[in-house]
């Protein structure tokens, strides 16, 4: 299968370029605020245009539902964590609100239409989960979800969040260093890389069987110094919850200063090499989807600038930051030629 059959996701219907169910969203959120007639009287919001056949003033109860944690009470007692305050977002930034971070997704194994991400991936079982550890470790071995969120602490952060598509966000994301889940597999002194494979689950993930042209399941990998960067997440928790399917439950990892593709969901089997492996998308384009993918406004995807972005929660446009705004933290770890 060639590249050129795959539709690629800037191929992407306008309404969903313009994130208008991200103005209908925040419509409910300024109403609950109280911010309502004041705030919609700002044009975007005048021009906002049904998408998906939703109604615009949606019930609370289906937001409830929305950011309901895949794991149900199960592990409910380790949230919320305590913040940890070394994790800002900056003065010119603020949290998106949960009700669009949860409803704005990229899961491709549930669909490709981002909003409806979340409705098909609820109610989603993620219990019993296991990970299979393998490759060149100590111990190769299963992980179960009380490996996972019962064994280190866990604390909150808040990241910024970069798609290559141009959309940003600021998310509060519950987990503790992937560093600490490394060193408890202990890898062999040969180990070079990590990847992380995403669940593949034909018939409970209807986006699999719908886009047969996709490599799946989906794959992703990071160097062992990357993955052991301070930064670099295991998250099992969003917004001082468990986190929702759609953001990747049981548990994903999130890598803030590279572009959000590196950040797989719902993950599966850890696998340590020596050679750096393949990705999902650099898999499928290499040209355009390096294995790196550091956040970098000076290199210009093939077909758009990443000059730009824009936050999904003010719908402002504001200058991409070199590494996401982490090249004080990671700068240290490139030489800056990686693509
Ligand atoms: N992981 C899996 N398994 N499948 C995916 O389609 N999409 C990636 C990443 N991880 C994806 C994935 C992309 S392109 C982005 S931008 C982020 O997840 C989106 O994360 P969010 O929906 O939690 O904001």
């Amino acid at each position: 299968m060639t590249a050129f059959h795959i539709p690629p996701p800037w191929r992407l219907p306008e309404r969903e370029a313009t994130a208008e169910d991200v103005y209908l969203n925040r419509r409910q959120v300024l109403r609950a605020l109280g911010l309502g007639t004041l705030a919609l009287s700002v044009p975007q919001l005048a021009c906002a245009r049904q998408s998906d056949g939703r109604s615009a003033a949606a019930p609370a109860a289906d937001e409830a539902a929305m950011v309901k944690p895949a794991l149900g009470s199960s592990y409910a007692d380790r949230f919320p964590a305590p913040r940890n305050p070394a994790y800002a977002l900056g003065d010119d930034r603020t949290v998106t609100p949960e009700a669009l971070s949860a409803r704005y997704n990229n899961f491709y194994e549930f669909t490709t239409t981002k909003q409806k991400v979340w409705e098909l991936a609820q109610g989603y079982a993620v219990e019993p989960w296991t990970v299979e550890v393998r490759g060149l470790v100590k111990k190769p071995r299963t992980l179960d979800l009380d490996d996972l969120l019962g064994r280190f602490p866990l604390e909150e952060r808040l990241y910024r969040f970069r798609c290559v598509e141009r959309w940003a966000a600021q998310m509060p994301w519950t987990g503790y260093p992937l560093r600490l889940l490394i060193d408890y597999l202990e890898p062999l002194s040969s180990a070079r890389y990590v990847r992380f494979v995403t669940a593949l689950d034909r018939d409970g993930m209807p986006g699999i069987k719908e886009q047969p042209w996709y490599p799946w399941p989906y794959f992703e990998g990071l160097r062992l110094d990357e993955a052991r960067h301070e930064l670099a997440l295991v998250v099992v928790g969003s917004y001082g919850h468990a986190l929702p399917m759609q953001h990747g439950a049981p548990w994903r990892v999130i890598v803030p200063w590279k572009y959000g593709y590196k950040s797989p969901k719902s993950i599966a089997a850890i696998e340590f090499t020596k050679k750096r492996p393949g990705t999902f998308w650099n898999q499928l384009q290499p040209r355009e989807y390096g294995f790196y993918s550091n956040v970098d406004p000076r290199k210009p995807h093939p077909r758009w600038s990443q000059r730009w972005e824009t936050d999904i929660g003010t719908q402002k446009t504001r200058e991409t930051l070199l590494y996401n705004g982490y090249a004080e933290q990671v700068a240290d770890l490139y030489s800056g030629d990686e693509v």
